[in-house]
This record gives structure tokens, C-alpha cells and sequence, in this order.
């Protein structure tokens, strides 16, 4: 699987929930490639501080990607590659997009972030169009209470409001997520079976299934 994290907006968790997605497709015994956007390289100093057998981090300079894209992609040698953007629209998101399987969108359920991701959801929308074909994405809910609130409730009935398409699983603003970038542990081994551990392993389920469903449409297109 191609799968991109994508948002506009600086903080809402894209680092964070492509380290957890890679990290637990690599655990699980996959080769998995991670290219890191970012000019901050976030996650390729977190991936030295506790190394995952079968998981690579590569920072690539934004214009280096599509050569580097590539390579990595016809030499067979990952299963699945993760690509972590930069809280910015530039020119690379764009090709980013165009290759990707789906494109993952964090965002709070704050009206700020629900507006910055309709943003990301209109590029791809016309990377789509531009290249002939529907790039799969959804909304992923992070830092969220884990009780229900107003502001919680809002963000649901806008998304619903807007058509929005919304992974089931959401991300509760949990200190496990933030200790990844202390110790390097990702969340699905610092709580294996629950909180964060369990939320990773359901929004990976989740994200098999569309890229299946996805595969087997076009399969039936063809
Ligand atoms: N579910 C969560 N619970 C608690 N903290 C979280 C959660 N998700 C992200 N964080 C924290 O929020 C901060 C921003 O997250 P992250 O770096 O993943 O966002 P980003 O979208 O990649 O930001 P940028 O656009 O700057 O790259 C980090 O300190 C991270 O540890
Ligand atoms: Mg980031």
C-alpha cells in the first residue's frame, strides 16, 4: 500500500499517525518504507532512537521524491511505503498524492482544522481529476477527549453536514502517542492490546480494508 498523511495544517498529527501506521506494519512482518517530507526530518531522528526491524525512514529532499519515489517502488523490496508531508501546499504534495493508494487526513475536531482539511480534500480531488483517477482518502479524527463533547459533537455533524468521509477509529489524545517521540516506542508496543496500542491496530484495519475494496473495484473496472 501507497499511504500519505496529509494536511495543511501544522500539529494535527500526521508525524505521529504515520510513525503508528508504519511502525505496526512493520511489527506485524512487513517491509516497510517511510519517507519522510518533512525538512525537520521529525521522523528520522525518531526512528534512530529505538530502531523497528523491517521498517526504513528516509528524509528526502522534496525535490529528490520522485526520482527516490521511483527506485524504492520498482525494486520490490518494501510491501508498503508511508509518506509523511509537511504541514504545508507545495508542489510535492501534489505528486505525493497523485501516487498514493490513500490519503490519510488528521485532523482536531476544531473548526480551524475540519476547514484546513476540506482544503486537502479539494487537491485531491483535483489530483484525481488531473490524473484520471479517484484517490481514496478519509478524515482521521486526532487528540480527541475521550469523553464526547460539544466540541466533539460539532465536528461529527459538520462532517456529516459536508459529505466528509470518516475513518471509524479516532485518535484519543493519549500521552502514548506523545512518548513516541521520547523514546522511540510506538504506540502498539508501549500498549499492546489497548489505548493507543488498539486504536493503531483499528484504524490499520481499517485502512486495509479500503485499499482492498479500492483494488478490487479497479480490478473489476479493468
Ligand atoms: N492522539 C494524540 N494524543 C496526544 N498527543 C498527540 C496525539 N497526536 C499527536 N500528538 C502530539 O501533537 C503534536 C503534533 O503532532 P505531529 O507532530 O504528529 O503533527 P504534524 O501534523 O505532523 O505536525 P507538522 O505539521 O508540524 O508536521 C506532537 O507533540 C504529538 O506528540
Ligand atoms: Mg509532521
Amino acid at each position: 500500500m501507497i499511504l500519505t498523511f496529509a494536511s495543511s495544517k501544522g500539529g494535527v498529527g500526521k508525524s505521529t499517525t504515520c510513525a503508528a501506521i508504519a511502525s505496526a506494519l512493520a511489527l506485524g512482518g512487513e517491509k516497510v518504507l517511510l519517507i519522510d517530507l518533512d525538512q525537520n526530518r521529525t521522523l528520522e531522528r525518531w526512528s534512530r532512537k529505538a530502531p523497528i526491524k523491517g521498517l526504513t525512514v528516509s528524509a528526502i529532499e522534496p525535490n529528490k521524491f520522485g526520482a527516490f519515489f521511483r527506485d524504492k517502488e520498482s525494486s520490490g523490496e518494501f510491501d508498503h511505503i508511508c509518506i509523511d508531508l509537511p504541514g504545508s501546499r507545495e508542489v510535492t504534495m501534489f505528486k505525493v498524492l497523485a501516487r498514493s493508494d490513500l490519503v490519510v487526513i488528521p485532523a482536531q475536531a476544531s473548526e480551524p482544522d475540519l476547514r484546513e482539511a476540506l482544503v486537502v480534500v479539494s487537491d485531491i480531488r483535483d489530483v484525481g481529476e488531473t490524473t484520471g483517477r479517484s484517490i481514496p482518502y478519509r478524515l482521521l479524527l486526532t487528540k480527541v477527549y475521550p469523553l464526547r463533547t460539544r466540541v466533539t459533537d460539532f465536528a461529527y455533524a459538520e462532517l456529516a453536514r459536508l459529505g466528509l468521509p470518516l475513518f471509524r477509529t479516532a485518535l484519543v489524545e493519549r500521552s502514548a502517542y506523545r512518548e513516541m517521540f521520547l523514546n522511540g516506542q510506538p504506540p502498539t508496543v508501549t500498549e499492546a492490546g489497548k489505548g493507543a496500542g488498539q486504536e493503531v491496530e483499528n484504524l490499520l484495519a481499517e485502512i486495509r480494508a479500503i485499499v482492498a475494496e479500492t483494488n478490487k473495484s479497479i480490478r473489476k473496472a479493468g
